[in-house]
């Protein structure tokens, strides 16, 4: 499984970078920041984040050490240690061994080991789901990217951003209770199974509900199949009823799966895919399916095929 990395987190990586790339500029170039992934290592420069990687274990020690043309340092913040690193000379090795680390960087660095543990918190239930039905393998991070890419095509503002990217990340969490036979099943389901498998909606969004702050994001995994006319489940609310944070998760949804889990997905380019979703007016909403096409056209993928099986395709 990709590891999870929220988009929202993005800003704090920067602030953290730089303010820590002034405290460093006497010493050398080039920062990077990593932090422990399991048996690998996760790490941002400035330009963005970098591939996980392996890194000698001995680095994680008291002091500087020398590695890859770099010096690495590392700064022990809420229980993970962070690493700190520069290309520089080997004379720059005093410079970086009596370093000082602003306050405001400490901060940030507390702020990001907070938000790992909430991506490993998410990243560990987004597991549980994935190990219940194949079909659940990818599919909740290409919807949270592409949720994301459509609602900032539409213009919505950063808490609103943050607020869709955990719905869509969690849209289905109320699957988690169900039989696999249900999720996996290649017949089609008769009505009363299918009864089942809608309560999903009511499950997940009472179990997001439980958490302080969070019940917009409840709302929207609530309205997740819901449909401009009427016609969605699980009360079959009508277009202004349904938070816009749904009606774009649905759009996204819908898409993921009719480009990867229908057998001809793998012959259809994405323009096909939308152009059919296109056509089942009232639902989806008009704006949204506006703002998906002009994401596949700015992506500059509109014209070509899904890679089928995996998450790394958005
Ligand atoms: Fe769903």
């Amino acid at each position: 499984m990709k590891p999870l990395e929220l988009s929202c987190i993005t800003g704090i990586w920067k602030s953290a970078l730089s303010i820590l790339g002034e405290s460093l500029t006497s010493i050398g170039q080039d920062l990077q920041l990593w932090f422990p992934w399991g048996i690998t290592w996760r790490g941002h420069d400035l330009r963005g984040h970098l591939p996980p990687t392996d890194l000698p274990a001995d680095l994680v020690t008291e002091g500087v050490s020398r590695f890859g043309g770099r010096l690495w340092k590392a700064v022990p913040v809420q229980g993970i240690s962070w690493l700190l690193s520069v290309r520089a000379p080997q004379s720059a090795t005093p410079a970086m061994e009596s370093l000082h680390i602003p306050d405001k960087a400490i901060e940030s660095l507390r702020m990001l080991s907070d938000f790992q543990i909430l991506e490993s918190m998410l990243g560990l239930s987004m597991k549980i789901l994935e190990n219940q039905a194949r079909e659940h393998i990818g599919h909740w991070d290409r919807v949270r990217n592409l949720a994301v890419a459509i609602g900032e095509q539409m213009g919505l503002s950063g808490r609103e951003l943050v607020e869709i990217e955990l719905a869509a990340v969690l849209h289905d969490i109320g699957k988690v209770g169900l039989p696999s036979e249900l999720l996996e099943s290649a017949d089609r389901l008769n009505p009363d199974q299918k009864k089942i498998v809608e309560t999903h909606c009511r499950v997940g969004s009472a179990m997001i509900r439980e958490i302080p702050g969070l019940a917009k994001v409840a709302d929207m995994v609530l309205c997740h199949h819901e449909a401009p006319d009427g016609s969605g489940y699980p009360t079959g609310m009508v277009r202004d009823d349904i938070p816009l944070g749904s009606l774009i998760i649905a759009a996204a949804d819908s898409f993921d799966a009719m480009t990867h889990y229908r057998p001809y997905a793998i012959e259809r380019t994405y323009l096909e895919s939308f152009t059919e979703m296109n056509a089942e007016k009232g639902k989806f909403a008009p704006e949204v399916m506006h703002a998906l096409e002009s994401v596949l056209r700015r992506l500059g993928i509109i014209d070509a095929k899904p890679l089928v099986g995996t998450s790394e395709d958005w």
